[in-house]
Parts: C-alpha cells; structure tokens; sequence
C-alpha cells in the first residue's frame, strides 16, 4: 500500500496534466458539428488505457463510440465495471465563462472547465488509480473493466442500443458497477448516493398562422402560439408545485417517515443553499423540505422557450410558431412511457383552434433506488474513509444517469454511486469546477476501493 500511496503522492501533477488534455477537447454530443470532438475524445480515453497495455476497444455504436478496456482477469475475486462519460454540455452562455470553456484554468485549488467534474475529472479519478497499481505494484488485486461512453448528456442511445446484445452483455459480465458522476454531500462531507431521479424529456413545437402576422392588424383575432405555449406549459403545474397530468403521482413511492427522518438529519443549510445559487427564496412541491424536493418527489422544468422576435428594440408581431423544451424529473416506480401518453392527451385537449401541437419525446428514464445493505456498499464506504479522511453519508440526488437501470436490468448487478463532485462545482452551467484536492482524493478512495472489493467473496 505505501508503494501505491508514494506513487499516487509523486504523480500529482502529471495527473492534473493529463485531466487538463482531456479537458481541452470540446466533446460536446448535443451538437453535430462538434462529432470529430467527440471521436477525440474516445481516442484520447482508449489512449490512456492502451498506455497501460490494458485490453481495449473502441465500439462502434449507432451513436457515439463506446471505450472499453479491462485488466487481467482475477480468479475468485468480483469484477468490477467502472462506467463514465467522455462527452461534455454545450457550455453556453459562453460569455458567462471567467476563462475559456476548453481551456483548464486553475484558480484557488480549483480547475474550471466544461466536463471539469461531469464527468472527465471524475471519471478519469478510477483510470488514474488502475494506473498507479500498475505501475506502482505490476497488477491490481481484482478485475476492473472500464465502459466509457460518449453520449450520457443527450440519454445513452448508442449504449442503450449495445447492451441489445447478448455478446455485450457477457462481455460486460460484473459483480459490480462503480461510477462517479455525482456529488458529495458538502465540502469535507463524501456522500454514496442511493437514488437518482428519472428524467422524461419532450420537445412541444405550436405552429399558428403560415407566417408571423402584425400583432395590431391580426392580434386579438388570431390565436398567438407563444401566448397558447405559455397558458399550456403553465397549466402543467399548479401553484402548490404539483404536476397536473393526469396520473403523474399514482405510481410514486411516497417519502417514509425513516427516509425523511434521516434527511432533515443531514447538515442542511437553506440558507446557504440560497446563497450558493444567488436567489433570496425557494418554492417547490408544497409539503416537503427543500432536501426532499431535489432528492425524491418529482418537478417539472422548461429547459428553453422560443418563440417571436428576439432581436434589439420592440416588435410588434404575432409569431407563427413557438416552442419549449421540457422535463420532469421522476422518482422510482414512475413510468416515463406512461407519463409521456398521459401529457400527450392532455396537450391534445388544451390546444384552442388556429393551433397545432406536435410533441416529440425526447430521452427518457425511469428513477432508481440502490439498496444499502451489501459488502460492496461497506467496501465504497471503508475506501472512502481512507481517500477523503470522512466516511461518506448516503444521500439521494436530483440528477439522473440514465443506464443505471440497464445495468441493474442486464448485468443484474447494483451500482456504486461515489461522487467526488460539490453541488456548486457549476455542472450544466458557466463556470464549472472540479476541486484538484477532491480529484486526488478520489484517485487516493478509488485505488483503495479495488482494494476493498477484493475482500469480498463475489456470489457465483
Ligand atoms: N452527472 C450528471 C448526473 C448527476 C449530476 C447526478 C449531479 C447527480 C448529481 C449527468 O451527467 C447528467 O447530467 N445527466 C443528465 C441525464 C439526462 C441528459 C438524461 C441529467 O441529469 O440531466
Ligand atoms: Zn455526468
């Protein structure tokens, strides 16, 4: 273990180094222009890993490539699969940026970049600790695969796709899925998340009129989409924060007096919550605590409106069309097949005359809860402790990765959740962040969680 720990100690830098490279390729997979990126990206991953003479693919899918890679095979001792995404957010509002999206910028003990904590920094923490085994004692004590896709952030087709087939799914043969690309609970405080919402996401297009119309001639007489978008979007949620779709709650497993206990427990502050994102009050689903609200009952938020005349000055105009991105966030047991069918007929029956509707569904997933009591949460939990000096706390969180499911699903194996992020690490946003002291510390939890999971007797 000291020859490991000296390594990890040595290589400090030269692992900042390398997080930095992958850092400055813009990966980003919403946009199409961006796909020769993106394809960097997974060179540059299986690069890493063929540097360490590992096993390793890059798959072809209907989508992004998947990178694969394994170490040697460890007779009687559980595989683990780590999985993360090379692929990043677009990073606008670019303006917003204190430096350069693409170009890693350190400033107080923090490296701010696009993908900086979601999810290169993160992931890269579990390739930097196989490497220091390798490279500080020949070989690692258990087996560890890496499945490192590059289409997380618009819902994991390709890799949804993949897992089809029968030759994946044995390749991808585990005890165990390990992924960081969550959160800690606050600075000093690790975290092992349980639970991660579901996510349903739709596109609503309006079309009026054949072409946008002057607002004093025609207004008043011709029904305007962008006024119908927002008396239909706004019809979604009532002002007690509950979603008006017709069934949206009869599936959703209520908050146990145990669960809400053990939240209001942690170390919440709402007033710093505030703080942290600029705002001087909360609302959300009458009845819960601000907590409960982002961990376990599900929301509803547009992502982006358009509609009219966005340019300098006034307009008077009656736009032909308008459209909105949304999402709900759902919790365990949630259908989003049954949620989408259920928004339809009620977008159906509030469109007036003069309008039409079209929604198309985006991604979707169902929410998760992990269970707690397993060998393999108390190893995560040991590893940490020794990676962060803190035993973690379990919480749940309020995003969403959607192939956990999958792997629950086709590998019948749990997941690992361990997440070295900060909830004001700017994941999504301008200005995000990955603290280098928490990347350390999590290659440090990561070398010492193979570790762990090599005490385990995996079940045949
Ligand atoms: N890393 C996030 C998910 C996350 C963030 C979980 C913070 C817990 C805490 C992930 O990359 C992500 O953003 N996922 C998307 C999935 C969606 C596009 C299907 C999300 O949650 O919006
Ligand atoms: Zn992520």
């Amino acid at each position: 273990m000291q020859k490991l720990e000296e390594f990890i100690a040595a290589n400090r830098s030269a692992f900042e180094q390398d997080l930095c490279d992958l850092l400055r390729i813009p990966s980003i997979s919403t946009d199409r222009q961006y796909r020769g990126e993106v394809r960097k990206a997974a060179e540059w991953v299986a690069d890493q890993f063929r540097s360490l003479d590992l096993e390793t693919e890059i798959i072809e899918t209907i989508g992004q490539p998947l990178v694969y890679a394994e170490t040697p095979p460890v007779t009687g001792k559980p595989i683990a699969l780590v999985y993360g995404h090379y692929d990043v957010q677009p990073p606008d509002p670019l303006d917003e940026w204190v430096s350069p999206p693409f170009e890693p910028t350190e400033r107080n003990g923090n490296i701010y970049a696009r993908g900086a904590t979601d999810d290169k920094g993160q992931m890269l923490t579990h390739v930097k600790s196989v490497q220091s085994w390798i490279q500080s004692l020949g070989k690692l004590p258990i087996q560890v695969k890496f499945l490192i896709e590059g289409e997380e952030e618009v819902g994991s087709e390709g890799l949804y796709d993949y897992l089809e087939s029968a030759a994946a799914v044995k390749k991808l043969n585990c005890d165990i899925v390990v992924i960081s690309d969550t959160s800690q609970f606050a600075r000093g405080r690790p975290a092992i998340t349980y639970g991660l919402k579901g996510i349903a996401y739709f596109e609503l297009l309006l079309t009026g009129p054949k072409q946008d119309l002057h607002s004093g001639v025609f207004g008043g007489a011709i029904t305007n989409p962008a006024n119908t978008l927002c008396k239909m979007l706004a019809s979604l949620i009532d002002e007690k924060g509950r979603v008006q779709i017709p069934g949206f709650y009869d599936d959703v497993v209520p908050l146990s007096d145990r669960e809400r206990a053990q939240f209001s427990d942690l170390p919440f502050s709402e007033r710093s919550f505030m703080e942290q994102v600029g705002v001087d009050g909360v609302t959300g689903e009458a009845g819960y605590s601000t907590l409960e609200r982002r961990w376990a009952r599900p929301t509803f938020d547009i992502n982006g409106m358009t509609s009219g005349y966005q340019g300098e000055g006034a307009k008077t105009v009656l736009p032909a069309r308008a459209s909105a991105k949304f999402s709900f966030r759902l919790v365990p047991k949630q259908d989003p097949t049954k949620v989408a069918e259920a928004l339809r007929e009620k977008l159906n029956e509030l469109c007036p005359p003069g309008i039409v509707v079209e929604l198309q569904e985006m991604h979707h997933a169902p929410g998760l809860v992990i269970p707690l009591d397993s060998p393999y949460m108390d190893a995560a939990a040991r590893a940490i402790e020794k990676g962060f000096g803190h035993s973690p706390v379990f919480i749940r969180e309020g995003g969403s990765i959607p192939i956990v499911n999958t792997f629950a699903d086709k590998l019948h194996v749990d997941t690992l959740l361990l997440g070295w992020g900060l909830d004001d690490d700017n994941t999504h946003s301008p200005n995000e962040k990955f603290s280098l002291a928490d990347y350390h510390r999590g290659i440090k939890a990561s070398a010492r969680l193979w570790q762990e999971l090599s005490r385990i007797e995996p079940s045949a």
